[in-house]
């Protein structure tokens, strides 16, 4: 209903009435009303004049009626403490795959290794819910894909060129743009739910955040849409999933990958490897060359980079 209020508003060249509208859309004027009342409540500025609504300013949001047929699976919040928790809970319940819980902000947005991510508005916060077909050992692959198609995402839409860091950090000029942290539900034999969670910086400012980090709308002139970012993103992994296969991915993530031959430390939650990053092997996993010149594959982890050129690397200040 509200896509259908915003059509007419938006193609009227007079303010719209509140019967004009309930006979056009067969709804009663209070339920007008209050349609209106809810579309003000997140931002839209709608004038209400003697002779009727007339629509000022949308605001930037992935509200459901944006996403066209997406719509029904969009969750949308003004507010929650992180969209993993939402979204767990509807997975858990046997939400339909692609599912995904979007928040304007997050109180206690998370990153990997249990860091803080910082989520004021103006940024796109949310989790996806999928059920790929996949053989569990593809799970981290799937990481790999959400990175690959976001860069390409932002790349068409606002030509922005991102770097990724292993696993799936999106980087500009070192700078991070956005982060990705997945949870998993599995059985031995197969897997019941990722929850893709991606946070993006976009119109949000990033001053103050360390490590340094950048947003979408100072990276581009083109007005930027975070509805467009999540529709295009969607649309990707959609595509790539429906297959389910995840073949590619790691020749996909290559070319843009900023962590290949760089000295590296990366972080688990139990461990911490040191050395050289020198491929991707197809399952995902970083092989790293330590110091005593062994080989050690890694499949989770946090990656950070220290200079080309030194041995050693220091963890930075948590994010
Ligand atoms: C990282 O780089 O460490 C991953 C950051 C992931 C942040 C997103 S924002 C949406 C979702 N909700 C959270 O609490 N975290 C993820």
């Amino acid at each position: 209903m509200k896509a259908k209020i915003l059509a007419h508003l938006q193609q009227a060249d007079t303010p719209a009435s509140g019967e004009r509208l309930s006979k056009r859309l067969g709804v009663s004027r209070v339920a007008v009303w209050k349609h209106m009342r809810q579309l003000q409540e997140v931002g839209y500025l709608i004038e209400t004049t003697p002779k009727g609504y007339r629509l000022v300013r949308a605001p930037d949001a992935p509200f459901p009626w944006v996403m066209g047929d997406r719509g029904p699976l969009v969750h949308y919040h003004l507010e929650l403490p992180s969209t993993m928790d939402a979204a767990m809970t509807l997975a858990r319940k046997g939400c339909p795959a692609f599912t995904t819980v979007v928040a304007e902000r997050q109180t206690k947005g998370r990153g990997r290794l249990q860091r803080r991510w910082q989520s004021t508005p103006g940024g796109l916060y949310f989790t996806m819910v999928l059920r790929p077909r996949i053989a569990l050992a593809e799970a981290p692959l799937v990481n790999l894909a959400a990175a690959v198609d976001l860069a390409d995402t932002l790349h068409d839409l606002y030509a922005v060129d991102v770097q990724l860091k292993w696993p799936n950090d999106l980087l500009v000029e070192g700078r991070k743009l956005s982060g990705i942290l997945s949870q998993m539900a599995a059985e031995p034999d197969r897997i019941d739910f990722i929850n893709l969670g991606i946070g993006i910086n976009v119109h949000n400012d990033t001053r103050g955040v360390k490590p340094s980090a950048v947003a979408v709308a100072v990276l581009t002139d083109r007005s930027v849409s975070r509805a467009r970012i999540l529709e295009g993103f969607w649309e990707r992994l959609a595509l790539r999933l429906a297959g389910d296969r995840l073949d590619g991915v790691v020749d996909q993530w290559k070319p843009r990958a900023v962590t290949l031959g760089r000295m590296v430390t990366v972080q688990t939650l139990t461990d911490k490897v040191s050395g050289r990053a020198l491929d991707v092997a197809p399952d995902g996993a970083l092989v790293v060359e330590t110091e005593t010149g062994r080989h050690v594959k890694v499949l989770y982890g946090d990656c950070f980079h220290g200079d080309s050129n030194t041995k050693a690397t220091r963890l930075p200040a948590s994010r």
